[in-house]
């Protein structure tokens, strides 16, 4: 099998490839061939496969499939260059070590958190509408609209995840930039720093945090995580940057999704006005539609078998979800937006015992923000077709240049 054969493209890994929606008929062959490609190392040191169709991907990430996360998770990492979190950070732990974990962050991230903040949601969003509104000066407001992405997209999941961590709002830009960077690959607007830079800034935010709540405890993450006893710091702040990177790096183009998605279906809004009770649809819908998350990486822990082809043990595979999303087999007319898709059982959280521990709390965000959209805004036009992020870990938007008309 050689990666030749999709498109002339040498590397599925390449970023640059996900940067136009060339992506999504490439995508479509991909899994209307349902069949493992093989990528040579490139973006990956060792090579990996990839998958595509939603059955293959959700056997992939299945509870009893022979494959493990804690060499890593994302193009990049494999069985012999693995992720140094492997087994301390949750989304790379496996087993005992991924329960605990999962036990000590999940009341944070919870159905029962994502109420408790709910309040709290509708505040951000409607300051976030009214800024859209009114003020020109902190969003970027001319003769060419406004920029959706680089200017809403990461507010709200940014002060939802600084309210879990305890970050004061007057940090809130500081870290949400540094999470920027630390995701923005080779993308020119973060060209500035580099991610490893990023990310040891972040890291070093964490440690002055701990300290602070070591002396006068709140009631956060990381007080909670410092409370277990277990944990060293390192493992504190490793866990801390894996739910400031998944609760920010994805949901903000999930947000930015949701515009989209009203540009492109204008009877959305006077059904969501006419119907509350869609909204609920509508946000699983954008889910699928927009799959923030690009890809998971997995390892064979035994020889197996995926999408029909014999692997090794210690092997790379890659589901794409944004292609499993789109599967039509599961999904009729995959690239229309239907408020009526029932059932909707989109990958867009993954799947098995690693689905995201933050899904519910993305739901309730961009449940806050079309209830809010609903009711404050008649319609959105595109001023130009989105930009996208030439990264591949999420299908993440550079550019949405939007006019908002108000109610
Ligand atoms: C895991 C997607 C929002 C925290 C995951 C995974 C996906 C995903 C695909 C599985 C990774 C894997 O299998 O290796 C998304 C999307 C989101 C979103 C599309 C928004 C639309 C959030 C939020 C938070 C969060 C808001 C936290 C505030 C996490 C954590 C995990 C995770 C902690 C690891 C769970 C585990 O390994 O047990 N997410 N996520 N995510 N996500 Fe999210």
């Amino acid at each position: 099998m050689t990666n030749a054969t999709v498109q002339g493209v040498a590397d599925l890994g390449d970023p640059h490839i996900y940067q136009t929606t060339d992506r999504y008929r490439m995508w479509e062959k991909l899994v209307a061939e349902d069949r493992a490609v093989w990528s040579a190392p490139e973006t990956s040191p060792g090579g990996f496969w990839s998958i595509f169709s939603h059955q293959a991907c959700s056997e992939l990430l299945a509870p009893n499939a022979p494959f493990t996360s804690e060499y890593g998770m994302m193009i990049g990492f494999d069985r012999d260059h693995p992720d140094k979190a492997g087994g301390r950070m949750l989304v790379v732990s496996e087993g005992s070590r991924h329960n605990q974990l999962r036990r000590l962050i999940a009341p944070f991230l919870s159905r029962t958190s994502a109420q408790s903040l709910s309040a709290f949601m509708h505040q951000e969003v409607t300051e976030i509408l009214r800024r859209l509104r009114t003020d020109g000066s902190s969003i970027k407001s001319t003769a060419t609209g406004q920029d959706i992405a680089s200017h809403v997209g990461s507010r709200l999941p940014a002060a939802v995840v600084c309210e879990l961590l305890g970050i004061p709002a007057s940090d809130r830009d500081l870290v949400v930039g540094l999470t920027n960077h630390a995701f923005g690959g080779k993308e020119p607007a973060f060209a500035d720093m580099e991610p490893s830079e990023a990310h040891t800034q972040i890291l070093s935010y964490f440690v002055d945090v701990i300290v602070r709540r070591r002396a006068a405890p709140g009631d956060d993450l990381v007080t909670a995580l410092l409370a277990d006893g277990s944990l060293k710091d390192s493992e504190i702040l490793i866990n801390c940057d894996n739910v400031l990177i998944g609760g920010n790096e994805t949901t903000r183009h999930a947000v930015t999704g949701c515009f989209h998605a009203l540009a492109e279906n204008p009877e959305i809004l006077p059904a969501l006005r006419a119907e509350p009770a869609l909204i609920s649809a509508a946000v699983e819908e954008i889910l699928r539609w927009a799959s923030p998350a690009m890809h998971v990486l997995r390892v064979s822990t035994r020889p197996t078998v995926v999408a029909g082809q014999e692997i090794d043990e210690g092997v790379a595979v890659v589901a794409w979800l944004p292609a499993a999303n789109r599967d039509p087999g599961v999904f009729p007319s995959p690239s229309e937006l239907r408020l009526d898709r029932h059932p909707n059982r989109h990958l867009a959280f993954g799947h098995g015992l690693h689905h995201c521990l933050g899904a519910a709390l993305a739901r309730a965000e961009l449940t806050a923000l079309l209830e809010a959209l609903a009711n404050t805004l008649d319609s959105v036009d595109l001023l130009a077709e989105p930009q996208w992020m030439s990264v591949n870990q999420v299908q993440g938007y550079r550019a949405l240049p939007v006019v908002l008309h108000w109610r």
